[in-house]
């Protein structure tokens, strides 16, 4: 096997995993092919002002603990923003002039596509393995730091229930996902919600009311807990955002809104109350199911260089990792969730409202 130098980067939105997806990869690749590992900060950033830190066993740990198996975030930091094409050429000289041989990019479908784009243009050796507590990469079941993420939100679900309770309180929680509501559809069906909202099924306030009221009366349960995904529209249809002064669009805002809806639809009746999870769930330790896939799929990139499968990414199927061409994954991501989906059903066969699937043409 000839010796290699190899970079890994992370790049778009941070997630818990991220370190132990690093790990995994500089572990495998020296003890197993005895290559280098380098560290490119900040991902195409880095590449651009043509840095990279050595990563070993030894300068991973600290006091002989190996610290990276917990830790959240990534220690190479990450970018999150779209606008590298427009240095591409500079980007794509960096890989060279860094003397690499391979590259190891741990990212979501926005990164994944950049670097492809990158990888193609400059004959790069790129190997993909996706992250995203989005989780709405395609051909892959699951993304690094997903788990971990819907871990975070049912713990916070939890936390609210109590407070719910003891006020009679309507508490509208609202979780990031873009375009996608697998963070808060699993989320809401492991921390019990009462409604959950998704961009991808419509809803009705008067829905919503209906439902908080007969918690009451048949049940009588007085509070009521609502999960709803930054992507969900308006009932006009239109989405939640505000523009930052990049220029750049940012969903926030939709649980306000729902809210109010909620309190204004039956006046007098429902105290509401909004929470926006926000960064929390990028934060935190990584759970144990990511960390386990961190590890395999760390290990399999590794062995996909080796092997010489360019253009690749691993993928997680049928609880193991496996690998998929790059092209097919950007082609069709983002997956969003199936509205007569199992999971779906299953919210629904609990009593949850999920919203309307009867109006989905
Ligand atoms: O794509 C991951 C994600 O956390 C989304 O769920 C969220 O909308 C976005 O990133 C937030 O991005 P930023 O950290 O740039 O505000």
């Amino acid at each position: 096997m000839s010796q290699k130098r190899v970079g890994i980067l992370t790049s778009g939105g941070d997630c818990p995993g991220l370190n132990c997806t690093i790990r995994a990869v500089v572990s495998h690749a020296i003890l197993n092919y005895d290559w280098e590992v380098v560290g490119i900060p900040y991902a195409t950033k880095g590449l651009l002002e043509r840095q990279a830190m050595s990563l070993n066993l030894s300068n991973l740990a600290v006091h002989g603990i190996d610290p990276l198996i917990s830790l959240g975030g990534t220690i190479l930091g990450s970018i999150n923003r779209g606008d590298t094409l427009a240095q591409s050429k500079e980007i794509i000289a960096g890989y060279r002039e860094l003397g690499l041989d391979g590259l190891i990019a741990i990212g979501g479908d926005g990164s994944l596509a950049i670097l492809h784009h990158l990888a193609q243009e400059g004959n790069w050796q790129l190997v993909g393995i996706p992250k995203t507590i989005d989780n709405d990469v395609a051909l892959t079941e699951k993304s690094i730091g997903f788990d971990s993420a819907v871990n975070t939100i049912t713990n916070a679900l939890h936390c609210l229930i109590f407070t719910a309770a003891s006020h009679d309180r309507v508490m509208v929680v609202e979780v990031m996902g873009r375009s996608a509501g697998h963070l808060a559809l699993h989320s809401g069906i492991a921390g019990g919600a009462d409604v959950i909202l998704i961009p991808e099924i419509p809803y009705s306030i008067p829905a919503i009311c209906e439902k908080i009221t007969q918690l009451r009366s048949q049940r009588g349960r007085k509070f009521a807990i609502i999960v709803v995904a930054e992507g969900v529209k308006t009932q006009e249809g239109q989405p939640s955002f505000y523009i930052d002064s990049l220029g750049q669009k940012r969903l926030r805002g939709i649980g306000q809104y729902i809210a109010e809806q909620v309190d204004f639809g039956s006046p007098g009746s429902f105290e509401t109350r909004v929470t926006v999870l926000g960064h929390v769930q990028r934060g935190g330790l990584p759970s144990a199911g990511d960390r386990i896939m961190a590890a395999s799929m760390g290990k399999t990139a590794v062995d996909l260089l080796a092997k010489e499968k360019y253009n690749s990414m691993v993928a997680w199927q049928n609880g193991k990792p496996t690998t998929v061409a790059l092209e097919a994954v950007l082609k069709a991501s983002p997956v969003l969730v199936d509205p007569s989906g199992y999971l779906v059903q299953t919210a629904r066969s609990l009593g949850t409202y999920v919203g309307e699937l009867d109006s989905i043409k």
